[in-house]
């Protein structure tokens, strides 16, 4: 289209945790199709060089990194290895999560705790210790959010706890650097076919079938439409919900 200026992703620096599995997972592959330097962030070492070696020709472009995100240690090194390797940071995706479900009457507080460790308190530290960095190459993050963050049924309020306290600190981030030419987008998403959602299917005594769901690629092709768009504008918020009403 004449004049439409979209942004390359070739040889930009993409951070993405959850890189292992599902959405994640897509987005690292995706990022790398596109020719960023994609740095895989997960707890198993062997599974992300499998992602690594997957994405095929640019594999020399995917790096791995182990690191337990309910870990504060693990963070700071993890932090520390990303400087020393790479020097910037264009693109921040926070993917990785985690989910436990039940009624408040029953689910521990230590579940809570984890969630809250994984799914806000890793992205905070994250985003904070890498801003310096993102904020020199005016660079991107998002945050893989949910439908959950922004309404929360039954038997999911700590899950949704955490996702509704995520779009806070999505929202409010975007005040503080999009004056650094620094863009912030949440995804918030439906029920999406991959290991986390199998096991919701489980506890709920559904039938899991993936073909109705959304599918991980179909997230990381959205999310890199708007990474790539012109510097003029910047998506704020996107809701992807499954086609089927089934699902
Ligand atoms: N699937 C859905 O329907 C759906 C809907 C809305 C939002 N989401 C969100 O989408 C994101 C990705 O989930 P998914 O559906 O792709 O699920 P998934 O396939 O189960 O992937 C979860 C990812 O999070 C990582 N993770 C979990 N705990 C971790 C920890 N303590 N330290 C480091 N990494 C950790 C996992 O890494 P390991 O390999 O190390 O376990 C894995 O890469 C999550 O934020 C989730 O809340 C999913």
């Amino acid at each position: 289209m004449e004049g439409l200026v979209t942004q390359s992703l070739a040889n930009r620096i993409a951070v993405v945790t959850g890189a292992s599995s599902g959405i994640g997972c897509a987005i690292a592959r995706q990022l790398a199709a596109c020719g960023a330097r994609v740095c895989l962030v997960g707890r198993k070492v062997e599974t992300l060089l499998r992602v690594a070696s997957e994405t095929g020709h640019a594999a020399s472009l995917a790096f791995c990194y182990q690191a337990d995100l309910e870990r504060e240690v693990d963070i700071r090194a993890l932090v520390a290895s990303l400087r020393e390797d790479c020097g910037r940071v264009d693109v921040l995706v926070h993917s990785a999560g985690t989910i436990s479900l039940g009624p408040v009457e029953g689910l521990p507080v230590e579940d809570l705790d984890r969630q809250f460790a994984v799914n806000l308190r890793a992205p905070y530290l994250l985003t904070q210790a890498l801003l310096p960095q993102i904020k020199a190459c005016r660079g991107q993050i998002a945050f893989i959010n949910s439908s959950a963050g922004l309404n929360a049924k039954g038997s999911i309020a700590q899950y949704a706890a955490t996702k509704h306290a995520l779009k806070a600190l999505a929202d409010s981030l975007r005040e503080e650097v999009n004056g650094d030419g620094v863009r912030v987008l949440s995804l918030y998403i439906g029920r999406t076919a991959t290991k986390m959602q199998a096991d919701v299917h489980r506890f709920e005594g559904r039938e899991y079938r993936a073909e109705l769901l959304i599918q991980p690629e179909d997230v990381a092709a959205i999310l890199i439409s708007a990474l790539c768009l012109p510097r003029t504008a910047e998506v704020t918020d996107i809701h992807i919900r499954p086609m089927s009403k089934v699902a």
